[in-house]
C-alpha cells in the first residue's frame, strides 16, 4: 500500500501541490476525497498510460470533483464521482442506521463506480451518434477520464449575453445539431442545459452520468425536460429551432 502510495505522490505536479497550498477550497476537497484508494485509482490510470501528472481542481459539483490533469502536453478531465456524498445520500443516511443493512457502505462505492460507469458509456453512445462530447478515454473505479474542451473550461451559463450573441448561429445550431445526433443514437442527455454545455469553436454537450436510452420508461419526461431547457435558452435570444418546437408537439 506505502509502495503505491510513494509511487503517485509523483504524478501530483508542481501546480497541484501549489493549488491545494493556496486554496482553501481545493484543500477541503483534498481531503475529503483523496484517500487510499482513491490514490490507488489514480495509480491504476497511470499505469494504462492514461495521465503523467494530476494539476488542480476545475469544479465541485454535487455528486462529482473534476479535476485536471495532462498526459504529455495534453489536457485531461478526470470526473471524480463522489464516494461519500452521492445525490444519494440522503437515503443512505437513513438506512446506514439502520442494523438490517450492514453492507451499505460497500454499496456507496458500488454506485459512484456505477456513475463512473455510466457516464463513460453514454458518452461512447452519444459521440458514436454524432453528438459532440469530451472523447472518453477511461473509467476505473468511480473515475471517468475524458479529453479536456477547450481551455478555461467555460460552459455556456458562464459567457454573458453579448458573447452568446456574437456567436449565436453557431452556437444554437451546434445545440440542434447535437440534440439531433442523439435522438439518432436513441439517448436523452437528461440534465441539459447551459451549465452541461461548453462552447468551444463548436459546441460540446457535457455532463452524461444520468443520461439515458429510450428504452427507460421515464425517457420521454426527461427528454421534455431537456427540450424545454433548451426552448428557454432559445427563446431568451429568439432563436427560431423548428426541431424543438416539433419534438415537444410530439411529446405533448
Ligand atoms: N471534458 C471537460 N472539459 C472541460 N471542462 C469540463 C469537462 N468536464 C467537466 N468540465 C467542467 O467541470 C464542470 C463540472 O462537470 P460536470 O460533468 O458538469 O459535473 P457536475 O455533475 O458536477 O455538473 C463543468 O461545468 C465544466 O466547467
Ligand atoms: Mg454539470
Amino acid at each position: 500500500m506505502l509502495v503505491i502510495k510513494m509511487d503517485v505522490s509523483r504524478l501530483f505536479g508542481e501546480k497541484f501541490k501549489a493549488s491545494i497550498n493556496n486554496f482553501e477550497r481545493t484543500r477541503k476537497i483534498y481531503r475529503e476525497v483523496f484517500d487510499n484508494r482513491l490514490y490507488i485509482s489514480i495509480s491504476k490510470l497511470y499505469s494504462k498510460k492514461v495521465l503523467d501528472t494530476m494539476e488542480g481542481l476545475i469544479s465541485t459539483g454535487k455528486e462529482a470533483n473534476v479535476f485536471l490533469a495532462h498526459k504529455n502536453d495534453k489536457k485531461i478531465v478526470l470526473k471524480i464521482f463522489r464516494r461519500e456524498t452521492t445525490s444519494f445520500s440522503k437515503f443512505l443516511e437513513y438506512v446506514e442506521s439502520d442494523p438490517r443493512f450492514p453492507v451499505i457502505k460497500k454499496n456507496r462505492a458500488m454506485i459512484s463506480n456505477l456513475m463512473a460507469q455510466k457516464e463513460f458509456r453514454n458518452l461512447k453512445v452519444a459521440a458514436k451518434a454524432g453528438c459532440l462530447v469530451p472523447e472518453p478515454i477511461k473509467f476505473i473505479d468511480n473515475i471517468v477520464a475524458m479529453g479536456c474542451v477547450g481551455d478555461p473550461e467555460i460552459t455556456l451559463d458562464k459567457l454573458n449575453k453579448a458573447e452568446i450573441e456574437a456567436n449565436k448561429e453557431i452556437i444554437f445550431r451546434g445545440i440542434e445539431d447535437n440534440m439531433k445526433a442523439l435522438k439518432k443514437g436513441r439517448l436523452v442527455h437528461g440534465d441539459l442545459s447551459e451549465y452541461n454545455i461548453i462552447f468551444w469553436k463548436d459546441v460540446y454537450f457535457i455532463d452524461m452520468s444520468q443520461s439515458t436510452t429510450y428504452d427507460n420508461p421515464r425517457a420521454k419526461k426527461f427528454y421534455l425536460r431537456d427540450l424545454q431547457n433548451i426552448k428557454k435558452l432559445f427563446e431568451k435570444y429568439k432563436y427560431k429551432s423548428e426541431f424543438v418546437e416539433k419534438e415537444i408537439e410530439g411529446l405533448i
